[in-house]
């Protein structure tokens, strides 16, 4: 270890995974450490807020202690301590924002505030050393569907977003009207595989005036009434040709916009980012379209798409650098903007 080198401590819990990580310099991962908690949320079809932050104060002290102990450093090695303050459920935020807190605070260690959305986009530094902004970036996840320029490091610009739900809020409740359960995403990717994509053809939706913007609840309701109609009629209704043919309107949508949004910005350099970007046919979708065109296409692999602390961490070194600093009045922000303090 050089004496110049940031060590972040990092903590996530702004939804349904407790996860502490240790971070050398943004991009080197000493420590990753996930709780889990979907085994818990399972039983109920989708995540209890009061029961995820319960969970959370029962784990996370284990957790920290762990991503310490595997990166094989101690606090007093720390740089600073990294904690997602927005967006996502208050109670889940403030078990990792007041253990944050609390750890700096008693070290005399600098706090950074993390947005959660800013950590997915990170994320994509750790596997790819030579990526740099400016890029496009796609994020999509359970909470989350944006097309954002990311100008610089902690820079962003919103050009398109969701109008409803989010692309894996999509996944998760088709997946349940389908009867696959919880999480939806996952299960969709894996059913679809054996399923037509072609099959049944589901509406686009077009928003007049926004061409960036995405609305995914018209091709949930599609599928409900297609479900319904099935089932009124008789007709045999095939669950892999259903997720296959939902799926595909969802990758449709989103690498449409994606390519358009590179042509009229200027941009050959696009990255991907959040939970359903471990989708399998969104990558491999995304990745033709971007050789099609001479693009290069940066995603991290499937096990940093989903929530974890390790891209809080690559974040929370970019801010820190930046001279960002949280107060001790740091507080959870449940609807943090992107690019907002
Ligand atoms: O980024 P993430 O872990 O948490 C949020 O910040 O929301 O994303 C979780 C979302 C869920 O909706 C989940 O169903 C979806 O990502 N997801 C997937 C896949 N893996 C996770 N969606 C489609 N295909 C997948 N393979
Ligand atoms: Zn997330």
């Amino acid at each position: 270890m050089q004496e110049k080198d940031v060590l972040i401590l990092a903590v996530e819990s702004s939804c349904d995974e407790t996860a502490a990580a240790v971070v050398k310099n943004g991009r080197e991962v000493l420590s990753n450490v996930i709780s889990s908690q979907i085994d818990l949320h399972t039983l109920y079809g989708g995540v209890v807020p009061e029961l995820a932050s319960r969970k959370h104060i029962e784990k996370i002290n284990q957790v920290i202690s762990q991503a310490l102990s595997d990166a094989s450093v101690t606090l007093d090695q720390i740089t600073a301590v990294g904690v997602t303050y927005g967006p996502g459920l208050v109670g889940a935020l403030l078990v990792g924002v007041a253990e944050a807190k609390a750890i700096a605070f008693a070290r005399n260690l600098p706090l950074v505030g993390v947005h959660h959305i800013e950590g997915h986009i990170c994320a994509n530094f750790i596997e790819h050393k030579d990526l740099e902004p400016p890029f496009l970036c796609l994020v999509v996840s359970g909470g989350h569907t944006h097309l954002v320029m990311m100008k610089d490091y902690g820079e962003f610009e919103i050009i398109g977003r969701t109008r409803d739900d989010a692309a894996g809020e999509a996944f998760d409740k088709v997946a349940r009207a389908i009867g696959l359960g919880y999480p939806g995403g996952p299960k969709i990717d894996r059913v679809a595989k054996e399923g037509d994509p072609h099959a049944i053809v589901f509406p686009q939706a077009h928003i007049e005036g926004s061409p960036y913007d995405f609305s995914f609840s018209g091709l949930k309701s599609a599928v409900l009434n297609y479900l319904n109609h099935a089932q009124m009629t008789g007709q045999e209704i095939k669950p892999a040709d259903l997720a296959a043919s939902f799926q595909n309107a969802v990758v449709e949508a989103l690498v449409s916009r994606v390519m358009m949004a590179a042509k009229e910005y200027k941009v050959d350099r696009l990255v991907m980012a959040g939970g359903v970007a471990s989708n399998s046919s969104l990558r491999e979708n995304m990745r033709n379209a971007c050789e099609e065109r001479g693009y290069q296409m940066y995603c991290p692999s499937p096990a940093l798409c989903t929530d974890n602390a390790a891209m809080i961490g690559a974040a929370a070194y970019y801010e820190y650098r930046k001279g960002v600093r949280a107060g001790w009045d740091l507080n959870a922000v449940p609807n943090l903007k992107l690019g907002e303090r």
